[in-house]
């Protein structure tokens, strides 16, 4: 197993011998910018692109480093790249009404350039030199997130890097990689002005830039399909659920973004990183039991508290799933089972050669298998997982030192408590309550509230994905994404990947094939 871990130390190998191509953004000279597309700002350029269906070789015009906003606060974040294939092997393409790949690659929360990529799909991750060696010892934690986040590279089930953007541009499609700010930059008066909901504006401000310019820029501005992994893929869904809001105007007016909808077509997002309000209590709910990987359990009490108040959360949603009653804190075990692990379970035996599938079904006997269906328990499924990769509380530490606690920093504070729970037992004041701008801040980094309220403008269509071993969150992130958005009338296609870790893309080509059934329904 390939974990996202390990593929962003092989990144960070492949960084040292080629090109910076990712990293924190660096303020650069403020000044205005007309967001004005220039059609003929761009090089020509030709690549191989491993596809399912064989090498392509791809011409396409590559623009680069356009800022995207009027007054960037930090310019080579606030800037994207767009490709736009001419020819898949010396055939021409027309990809002025294409669908539009939006991939953002943000990894961790932290910021995201693509000014410096010297071609799709970020310049790097999959094409690197050196990918085979690790460096010793683990790289600092916002480094690795950094460089995971290059190129929008995931893990196949081969544990071989895949990048949706490529693939996409070898599909014909138009390809547009946006960078954003993120959570650790600093300006000069030692202010953090990448926090939430920094990122979130920036996307959104990107799709304006994109729609004010829909009769220069190639690609069906009607067409856009939004994708991110992780941070990356909290900030899809979000752009998907909140499209259009006011609750973004005074920030978006700030960067001076283009006068245009930020609405979407669809939103793509792997394990998706969100709903951070309730973030820590689904973790219990789900993760409570497994040890932590240094051996031990967490504070049963804590997690006890924590798991009892995603009861009550979960049954204010008022969701069902299919054939399911209500989702609660105690069908949702056995739905997920039923609705997603079993399938993946399935799914992944299936692709087995015979002996193999024996042995795995020998080694793991928790699992029932009849008639080519697999039959297992909520709880053995999570005896099985194992080790939870985070302590408690997952997100909201109570020492600040988790990546969301600078999330959720303001001004010079690079960390704060976004949770009356943590602030409450980290303060040791039972009164204590959240500082009084979360609120609204906490409300611009959540899709699920737009979803519940059914946002008119939202994307209405979805694709979701997380691998089952994926201790990051709670996986009931993404079943109740997946169901507020089912509940709304949305097209959902939602799955998980039997025993894939963070990071996990094993089937993309699966992913663009389902950009052209959407966009040409
Ligand atoms: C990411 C992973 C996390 O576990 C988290 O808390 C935030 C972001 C990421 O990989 O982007």
């Amino acid at each position: 197993m390939v974990e996202r871990r390990d593929v962003l130390r092989l990144g960070l190998t492949g960084l040292a011998l080629s090109v910076p191509v990712l990293s924190g953004c660096g303020r650069g000279p403020t000044r205005g910018h007309t967001l004005r597309f220039d059609t003929e700002a761009f090089e020509e350029l030709t690549d191989t692109i491993a596809t399912a269906g064989g090498d392509r070789s791809v011409t396409y015009r590559f623009y680069r480093a356009i800022p995207y906003v009027a007054k960037p606060v930090d310019v080579a974040c606030q800037s994207l790249n767009i490709s736009v294939p001419v020819a898949i092997d010396a055939v021409p393409v027309d990809a002025s009404r294409a669908p539009i790949l939006f991939a953002n690659s943000v990894g961790g929360y932290l910021p995201s350039s693509t000014v410096k990529a010297t071609g799709v799909g970020a310049g790097g991750m999959t094409g690197m030199p050196g990918m085979g060696a690790m460096p010793p010892g683990d790289p600092p934690p916002d480094a690795m997130a950094q460089v995971g986040s290059g190129g929008n590279a995931m893990i196949s089930r081969a544990g071989r890097m895949v990048n949706n953007a490529r693939l996409a541009l070898a599909a014909g499609n138009v390809v547009v990689e946006p960078g954003a700010r993120g959570r650790t930059l600093r300006n000069d008066e030692g202010a953090y002005y990448g926090v939430a909901p920094a990122a979130i504006v920036d996307l959104k401000a990107a799709v304006r830039y994109l729609r004010a310019n829909r009769h220069k820029v190639p690609g069906n501005m009607d067409r856009i399909v939004s994708s991110g992994t992780s941070a990356g893929g909290a900030l899809s869904a979000l752009l998907g659920a909140s499209a259009d809001d006011t609750l973004y105007d005074e920030a978006l007016a700030a960067v001076g973004a283009a006068d245009a909808s930020d609405a979407v077509f669809a939103a793509a997002a792997w394990c998706p990183i969100t709903d951070l309000d309730h973030a820590d209590m689904a973790y219990e709910w789900n993760w409570g039991d497994n040890p932590l990987a240094t051996g031990g359990l967490v504070d049963p009490l804590e997690s006890a508290q924590l798991a009892g108040a995603f009861a009550g959360y979960q049954a204010s949603l008022g969701l069902h799933g299919e054939g399911v009653a209500a989702l609660t804190a105690e069908t949702l075990g056995p739905y997920l089972v039923e609705s997603y692990l079993q399938p993946a379970a399935d799914r992944y035996l299936a692709s087995l050669p015979a002996a193999e599938r024996a042995t795995y079904l020998f080694t793991h006997s928790f699992i029932r298998y009849v008639d080519r269906r697999s039959g297992f328990s909520w709880a053995d499924f999570r005896a099985h997982v194992g080790a939870r990769r985070k302590s408690l509380p997952a997100f909201d530490a109570f020492d600040l030192s988790a990546p969301e606690n600078n999330l959720f920093g303001l001004g010079k504070t690079k960390a704060r408590h976004f949770t009356t729970y943590s602030l409450r037992k980290a303060s040791g004041d039972p009164t204590a309550v959240l500082d009084a701008d979360l609120p609204r801040t906490l409300e611009q980094m959540n899709p699920m509230p737009f979803l519940l309220e059914g946002n008119r403008a939202r994307a209405k269509h979805w694709w979701l994905r997380v691998g089952t071993r994926d201790t990051d969150t709670s996986l009931s992130v993404l079943a109740n994404l997946a169901a507020v958005a089912a509940a709304r009338g949305d097209d959902v296609d939602a799955a998980m990947y039997w025993d894939a870790g963070h990071g996990a893309n094993e089937d993309a080509d699966d992913f663009i094939a389902w950009i052209s059934r959407i966009a040409d329904a």
